[in-house]
């Protein structure tokens, strides 16, 4: 066999380490069998990986909002609005004291906008002498709204938790410092009339906290209940009767049809009404039959409810 002399025998390591190429060819295998490895043990543990990262903890929404409390509704009295027009002397006074306790630290005793804790402030608190800067205005209706709502970006806060007659001696006072304001118009106060309902005063609703209105509400349906078998035992004691007859053919469910008529008193008005509540909710226990009565029918039918109702009532 003839041996090619070119080819070494033995592997000759000194000069595979000083030649890159013959080096790289020696190393790759181990470095793609290290890569292969790696990536093996990479799959067999990716649930592992994956899993250690927590998932975001949600807030559980089916938990109830903490609940309101009850607050009594409340109807805030109008007010007199020549407390605009024409304040008197004492009202004034009252609102510079009111404009001393809340505004003179900023705007200042004599309103021109450079009382001691607005010296820092950006936008300078206004100067009420001059007709330059104010954001909402310097009317009457301007500056009772920047009152109740503040001046965005800026220290003035709104002060609408100071009541309405107030606020409105405060302007009073602020107009005596500045007599340079421009004076109300009637336009003007019928404008703030309307937008604020100051004349009239305003409602506010009473608010129970939802578990008392759920206990109620069971309450409530108890209640009916009741009162609906009470009133089917006094149609069934007289099964006979004219009326009893004519309910008796033209409800489906005549226990559901007394309970429909438990919820509201505005039926027992009048016909109409009447009408209208069977109209507005269908499944109430009476066929449709009953919108088809003639006058007379209906008249007696709604007589002799109303009474039955009547007597069950008092
Ligand atoms: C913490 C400081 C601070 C207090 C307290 C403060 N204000 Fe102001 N007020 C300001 C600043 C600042 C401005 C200017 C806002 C702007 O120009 O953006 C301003 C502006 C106003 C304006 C002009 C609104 C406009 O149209 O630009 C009125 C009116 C006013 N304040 C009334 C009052 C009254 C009345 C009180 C007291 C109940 C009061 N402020 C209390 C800082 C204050």
């Amino acid at each position: 066999m003839k041996i090619n002399k070119n080819i070494e025998v033995e592997i000759n390591f000194k000069n595979v380490l000083t030649t890159p190429i013959r080096l790289f060819g020696l190393v790759y295998p181990y470095f793609i069998t290290v890569f292969v490895i790696i990536g093996l043990v990479y799959i067999h543990y990716i649930n592992n990986i994956t899993q250690n990262e927590m998932p975001p903890v949600l807030p559980d929404t089916t938990v109830y909002q903490k609940d309101v409390q009850p607050v009594k509704g409340s109807v805030t009295t109008g007010i007199d609005l020549t407390l605009i027009t024409k304040p008197g002397a004492k009202y004034i006074q009252k609102g510079k004291e009111l404009y001393t306790s809340n505004c003179v630290a900023c705007h200042g005793d004599k309103g021109d906008g450079n009382g001691p804790a607005g010296a820092a402030l950006s936008p300078k608190p206004q100067n009420y002498h001059s007709a330059e800067g104010w954001k909402n205005g310097r009317s009457f209706p301007m500056m009772f709204k920047s009152l109740q709502g503040g001046i965005p970006k800026s220290a003035m806060t709104g002060y609408d938790f100071i009541p309405v007659t107030d606020r409105i001696a405060i302007i009073q006072y602020i107009r005596t410092l500045a007599p340079e304001l421009p004076p109300v118009t009637p336009d003007e106060v019928k404008q703030m009339d309307e937008t604020y309902h100051l004349s009239q005063g305003e409602k506010t609703a009473t608010q129970i906290p939802i578990s008392l209105a759920e206990s109620k509400l069971i309450d409530e349906s108890k209640q009916s209940e009741e009162k609906a078998v009470s009133i089917l035992n006094s149609i069934n004691r007289d099964k006979s009767a004219p009326g009893a007859v004519l309910f008796n053919s033209i409800t489906y469910d005549r226990k559901k049809a007394i309970v429909t008529l438990s919820k509201t008193n505005d039926w027992s008005k009048n016909i109409s009404e009447f009408l209208n509540l069977l109209n507005d909710n269908r499944d109430n226990g009476f066929k449709t039959d009953v919108l088809l009565l003639s006058k007379d029918d209906l008249t007696f039918l709604f007589n002799y409810l109303k009474n039955l109702f009547s007597v069950q009532n008092s």
